[in-house]
């Protein structure tokens, strides 16, 4: 009973959103970017078929103008995992990156999820950094506010000024947004910038948080994912109220909010942040094929 690995075709998308649709209790963001990424000629789409039907899907997106194949999408049916077919799909997607030149592969993770770590060790990933992120219902922070740092709104370009200007303020030089992550150049800024948005906090006219956001669906739950980095507490909760602020203004009931491991702090000072919520940590893997020539 043979496994086959082989592209994408349209008529495959039915049985990848059961999958997702069998994934996370129902709370996958697959379903919300698959047709983004039959439509992107730089995504590469495979399935892998048993007895005519789909038991696996991944994705590998090839981002940074052909410097990095980013791997994502890897779902197995799960009547069929454990079975290696995960191991298979990763080293097929590793073959495609190297196929297509890219100099490395990457992927978030969440570091609770022990089969997605293996299959990146197994393939030789190693991890650059990790991050907090905490899920919490909006309504939950009532009236909580936190100003003492005001906060605004900045284009992309003030981004990368801000993220110069506040040297150290990103682990890696990576900027993490949602489940993605770009290096923090200028070219990548401006990526992002066309699906998300960026603030900036200031005390004593110096940078002290830079932040990004933009409103996710996973599932049937709708959620508004800010990643903040700042350089002290006060900062950080700032930050965090600005864009509690905003999801409450998009009438977004869920808030995904990444951060630096230090503000996990903040989870036992402050009162709505004790209670509840689901809480991980995400990890950065980076595997290089290639060095860069020139
Ligand atoms: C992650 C996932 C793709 C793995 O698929 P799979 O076909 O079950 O993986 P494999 O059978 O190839 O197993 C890979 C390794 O993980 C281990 N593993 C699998 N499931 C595990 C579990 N629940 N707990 C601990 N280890 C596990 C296997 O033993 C194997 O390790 P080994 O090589 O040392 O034996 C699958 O569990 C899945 O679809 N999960 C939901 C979506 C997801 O998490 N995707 C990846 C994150 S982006």
């Amino acid at each position: 009973m043979a496994y086959e690995i082989r592209a994408f075709k349209l008529s495959d998308k039915p049985q990848i959103l059961e999958i997702a649709r069998r994934t996370w209790g129902g709370h996958d963001h697959l379903p919300h970017v698959i047709d983004k990424w039959i439509a992107d000629p730089n995504s590469h789409l495979y399935v892998m078929d048993h007895e005519s039907r789909v038991v696996s899907v991944a994705n590998l997106k090839v981002i940074e103008a052909g410097r990095t194949g980013w791997m994502e999408g890897l779902r197995v049916h799960p009547r069929y995992r454990k079975r290696g077919l995960g191991a298979l799909m990763t080293q097929h997607v590793v073959k495609v990156g190297s196929d297509l030149g890219v100099e490395r592969l990457r992927l978030t993770a969440a570091l609770d999820n022990r089969p997605s770590l293996k299959l990146a060790r197994e393939i030789g990933m190693s991890e650059r950094f990790r991050m907090s992120v905490l899920w919490k219902g909006v309504s939950e922070a009532r009236a909580w506010k936190h100003e003492s740092v005001p906060i605004r709104k900045i284009d992309s370009d003030r981004t990368f000024d801000a993220l110069r200007e506040a040297v150290d303020l990103l682990p890696g030089n990576v900027v993490v947004y949602y489940w993605y992550a770009l290096d923090a150049t200028q070219e990548n800024l401006r990526e992002i910038g066309k699906v998300a948005d960026f603030w900036e906090g200031r005390r004593e006219g110096r940078t002290v948080s830079v932040s990004v956001g933009l409103a996710a669906e996973e599932g049937d739950e709708r959620l508004w994912s800010c990643t903040i980095y700042a350089i002290d507490l006060d900062a950080f909760l700032s930050n965090l109220s600005h864009h509690l602020q905003l999801a409450k203004q998009l009438k977004l009931p869920g808030l995904m909010c990444i951060h630096q491991l230090a503000f996990e702090a903040a989870y036992k000072q402050v009162a709505w942040l004790k209670r509840g919520g689901h809480r991980m940590r995400l990890g950065l893997f980076e595997k290089q094929l290639f060095s860069r020539s020139g």
